[in-house]
């Protein structure tokens, strides 16, 4: 389903600030694989998603997504295939428009302008009910403007808004990070009941370990710009968290003390 091959980046290349986010990457996924990404900060983890999504363009290598050569596509055009949440949940949805409305822009992603707008009975018969399944009761408030509601009402309605069309990969960056750890278990679950239940394929960054063993059939460890530990299935099931931190001390002899990972 996604075929990343030998991409690198650099950014700023030859000032002082040059810095090598990514080196010769390869990564393929089939259909279906849910893929939990872990790592230090500034390890490329965030790099890797903008790669893919096209946010900046690659130094060198290919990506491919579903047979179709993305490497060159621009940012706009990948958006019709993939769905993306990020960890800001101010960022995923409209705050000045209705629950409804920014569920119907989703609806919409990647069509042409010219289309009529408006919510159609039918779409909100829909939303009311895929709503009803988050169950945060904000099927009882589809008309109010997002703006009102909490981050972890926004951040499970933009996970509900980037896989209403059903997206050919779900980028998902830190989307509980910012929440309540009550808020973040709830959006979780989610995530793992859309993924899983409707067997997309999905890229999850998390620094939470627990969670990057538990959740998905497929982990992979990123240090300094490079995939260091890529584990799936049976072996995955096995790991522990002190697996990993062996791992991670490993890659960067004892250089990450002081990560954020150890605190969670
Ligand atoms: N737009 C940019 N311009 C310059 N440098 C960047 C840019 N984006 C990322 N970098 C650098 O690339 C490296 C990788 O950053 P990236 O955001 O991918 O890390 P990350 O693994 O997502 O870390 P974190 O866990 O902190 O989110 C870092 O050194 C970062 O400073
Ligand atoms: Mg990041």
């Amino acid at each position: 389903m996604l075929k990343i091959s030998h991409v690198s980046k650099t950014f700023n290349k030859g000032t002082v600030n040059e810095k090598k986010a990514l080196t010769d990457i390869r990564l393929h996924l089939e259909k279906g694989d849910f893929v939990t990404i872990i790592g230090g900060n500034g390890a490329g983890k965030s790099t890797l998603m903008n790669m893919v999504a096209g946010v900046y363009p690659m130094d060198c290598g290919t990506i491919f997504l579903d047979g179709v050569n993305l490497s060159r596509e621009p940012e706009y055009k990948r958006a019709a295939l993939l769905g993306r949440v990020f960890q800001d949940p101010m960022m995923g949805t409209a705050a000045s428009m209705q629950i409804e409305e920014n569920l119907a822009l989703a609806a919409r992603r990647g069509r042409r302008r010219g289309l009529r707008w408006g919510v159609t009975r039918e779409e909100r018969a829909r939303y009311h009910e895929e709503l009803k399944r988050l169950g945060l009761g904000l099927e009882e408030r589809m008309t109010a403007k997002v703006g009102l509601l909490s981050g972890g009402q926004r951040q499970a309605l933009t996970l509900l808004m980037a896989t209403l069309k059903e997206p050919k990969l779900l980028l998902l960056d830190e989307h509980t990070a910012a929440l309540d750890p009550k808020t973040a278990r709830k959006v979780l679950e989610l995530t793992d009941e859309i993924v899983t239940g409707r067997h997309l394929t999905a890229m999850m960054v998390t620094h939470n370990m627990k969670d990057a063993i538990a959740i998905g059939n497929r982990l992979v460890m990123m240090s300094e710009g490079r995939i260091i530990y890529d584990v799936k299935g049976e072996e995955k099931k096995r790991l522990k968290v002190a697996d990993l931190l062996a791992k991670f001390e490993e890659a960067s002899a004892g250089a990450f003390a002081n990560d954020r990972m150890l605190l969670s």
